[in-house]
């Protein structure tokens, strides 16, 4: 069987690592190189012990004939490693959040920089396979999107997209700690964390025009407005989050009812999506822990006639670095799910 060329850069981060851990158990990848700065010419198992079994070494740059690189660069990072992949004519899954939106004017405001390729944010496609499946397999760059992003867009698309929703929504994920990446940070030590919950980015989140971006997309004429609130939580991996919006009147049936219609509309919006469990009870992120799915659950208030969809995601999963094996499948013709067929791990 043909195996496809793979690279990671930036390998010792942790999406980095992660995406290893999938690509070199993936039947139809050759995973081929890997780079990393600060290990560069050490052995992989050296930096991570779960990869005793495996012999990467670890490169400064990338070697050999890829076809598909992943960077996992911090932001502002990717956008000097980028395009020269694509100008050598390899496919390129980005995982940061240098190409995921569309206006450049944005850059300076959220990321702290200009955007040096504004031609390649219109060249780029949002790496969400629910919204975009078809726009990815034919994408030379597919911008992986953020991992509160994932959670927060699934969990509301349906609704956005059907307008049984007022445009006001709020949005209120809690987030494990690895979803802070592996670099040191005193507020992300252990004492730090442990036994505490902490609300943060209250004057705005970098993900929030992510999510602003592709949920009015869905549905221009909502004027959606989104306030999204993140929390750090006492937990490796794992986001829950929970979004609330008052119910358009008269759009779903009254009382007992419009509860199953609403999950009658979820289910159908993700009929052909391999990843996003519809449920009909409460989730949480332990049942999505080591996994690529997204498991959602739409429900009412009745008293209050207000949309609540909370979904749980592994940040390192279906928000990271399994979303970007699943761009990958599509964008090589591949079944969707090969290589992410595991199911999450428990307890
Ligand atoms: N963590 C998540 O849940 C998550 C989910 C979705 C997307 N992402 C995105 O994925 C990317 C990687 O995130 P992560 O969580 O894996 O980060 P991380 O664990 O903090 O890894 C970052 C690593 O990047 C390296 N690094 C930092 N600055 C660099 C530079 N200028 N040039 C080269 N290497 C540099 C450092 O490695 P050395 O020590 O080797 O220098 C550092 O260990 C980010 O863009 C992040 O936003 C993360």
């Amino acid at each position: 069987m043909r195996r496809i060329k793979a690279g990671i850069i930036n390998v010792t981060g942790y999406i980095g690592a992660e995406l290893a851990r999938l690509l070199c158990q993936h039947p139809q990848v050759k995973l081929s190189s890997v780079t990393g700065r600060s290990a560069a010419g050490q052995r992989l198992s050296d930096v991570f012990g779960h990869f005793a079994s495996t012999d990467y070494e670890v490169k400064a740059e990338l070697e050999g004939a890829i076809e598909v690189a992943f960077s996992a660069m911090p932001h502002k990072g990717s956008v000097d490693v980028v395009p020269p992949l694509l100008a050598r004519g390899v496919r390129v899954i980005d995982v940061s959040a240098d190409f995921r939106l569309k206006d450049a004017s944005e850059y300076p405001e959220w990321y702290g920089f200009a955007h040096p390729a504004p031609d390649l944010l219109r060249q780029a496609v949002y790496g969400l396979p629910e919204l975009h499946r078809d726009e990815i397999r034919s994408a030379s760059l597919t911008a992986n999107p953020g991992c509160y992003s994932t959670g927060a867009i699934l969990a509301l698309a349906p609704a956005v997209k059907e307008g049984v929703i007022c445009p006001e929504v709020v949005v209120d994920s809690k987030s494990g700690v690895s979803g802070a990446g592996r670099t040191l940070d005193p507020l992300t030590h252990y004492s730090e964390v442990n036994e505490s919950v902490t609300a943060y980015a209250l004057e705005g989140h970098r993900h929030l025009p992510e999510i602003t971006q592709e949920l009015r997309a869905l549905n221009p004429e909502l004027s959606l407005s989104v306030t999204f609130v993140p929390h750090l939580v006492p937990m490796t991996r794992g986001i829950l989050t929970s979004c609330y919006a008052r119910l358009v009147d008269g759009k779903l049936a009254r009382g007992a009812k419009a509860k199953d219609e609403l999950l009658q509309l979820y289910r159908e919006f993700y009929e052909n999506a391999p990843f996003v469990q519809v449920r009909d009870k409460p989730c949480r992120t332990k049942d999505a822990w080591g996994s690529n799915f997204c498991l959602i659950y739409p429900t009412i208030d009745e008293r209050t006639e207000t949309l609540i969809a909370i979904s749980c995601i592994d940040n390192l999963g279906k928000g990271g670095a399994g979303q970007a094996v699943q761009n990958m499948n599509l964008m090589f013709g591949l079944p969707e799910t090969s290589g992410l067929e595991s199911l999450p791990i428990h307890p």
